[in-house]
């Protein structure tokens, strides 16, 4: 089952119409919030760089947070899984096509889920295979756009050369995935490009730096080089859906040793315990 405006229908069921500003424009923004053992996970930071991508569209949120986390729920239990991923997709509408906003609108809300179906444990073993590209997307990643034609594009490059991600480099320095956020080990120390306009500041993204500052791990979170890049002794890839995976190949070279490392194997496990200790309650890290 589907939420659309105010409804809970069958997915087949459901219709925007043809002129929906989404649609036509790809005006409006969206979340994709994983859900462990039916508990939507960091949902509160969700919820935050929701408002954020709301803000920098200039569409006013539909929903308060209770609201949003009340819908959530209802949807998560009219699907099954114990563990799903919400999809949740804002529009600023339906009106006569013309660029500027419409007056009195109503946004379009629409929420689904899915199963969550992490990583294979086959793969985390042998890591996956990435390329890179020129980061052609515009100036604001930090806004979680629909209108997502640069990535999908991108991230075909990396389907097409049958690997799964493809690494982006604007300038000469590392900014993400084309669907994830890109972590690089050197010196046995995690480097993280820091949040800006560059890059969608991902809650995955978020706590891997949580976790290696309560764990005392060594981390710098500082521009990163497409040299670094390329000579690194390993690269992690974050998201919601993927969790943390183990980047062991770039364009054809492999990384490091060119298997999964001893930083992804600790971020792997204090990730797993973390979300363990979330699902039973308690989601503070330190
Ligand atoms: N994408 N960067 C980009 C461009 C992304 O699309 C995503 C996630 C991330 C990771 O953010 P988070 O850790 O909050 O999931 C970084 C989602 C999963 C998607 O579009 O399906």
């Amino acid at each position: 089952m589907i939420y659309l405006n105010g409804d809970f229908l069958r997915i087949e069921e459901a219709r925007i119409s043809v002129l929906d500003r989404g649609f036509i424009f790809g005006d409006g923004v969206y979340e994709v919030i994983p859900v462990y053992s039916r508990k939507p996970f960091r949902l509160a930071e969700h919820l935050r760089r929701l408002q954020h991508s709301l803000d920098g569209i200039r569409l006013q949120n539909p929903h308060s947070d209770s609201e949003w986390t009340h819908l959530l729920q209802q949807i998560v239990a009219l699907n099954e899984g114990e563990d799903q991923y919400i999809y949740l997709h804002i529009t600023r509408g339906v009106a006569r096509r013309d660029h500027a906003f419409p007056q009195g609108v109503a946004p379009t809300v629409f929420i689904m889920s899915n199963p969550l179906l992490t990583p294979p444990p086959g793969l985390l073993h042998t890591g996956v295979v990435a390329i890179s590209a020129d980061d052609n997307r515009w100036l604001r990643c930090d806004i979680k756009a629909i209108s997502l034609l640069p990535n999908v594009l991108l991230r075909q490059m990396a389907i097409d050369e049958g690997a799964l991600e493809t690494v982006l480099f604007r300038d000469g320095f590392m900014t993400e995935g084309a669907a994830s956020n890109i972590f690089v080990v050197r010196s046995g120390i995690l480097l993280a490009p820091p949040k800006n306009h560059l890059m969608l500041p991902g809650i995955t993204y978020d706590i891997v730096l949580e976790l290696a500052q309560a764990n005392g791990i060594p981390h710098e979170v500082r521009a990163i080089t497409e040299h670094e890049v390329r000579t690194a002794e390993e690269l992690l890839l974050t998201s919601s859906t993927k969790e943390i995976m183990p980047i062991t190949r770039l364009d054809n070279q492999p990384v490091g040793e060119g298997k999964p490392g001893k930083i992804f194997a600790l971020f792997y496990q204090l990730y797993q315990s973390y979300k363990q200790t979330t699902m039973r309650g308690n989601s503070s890290i330190s």
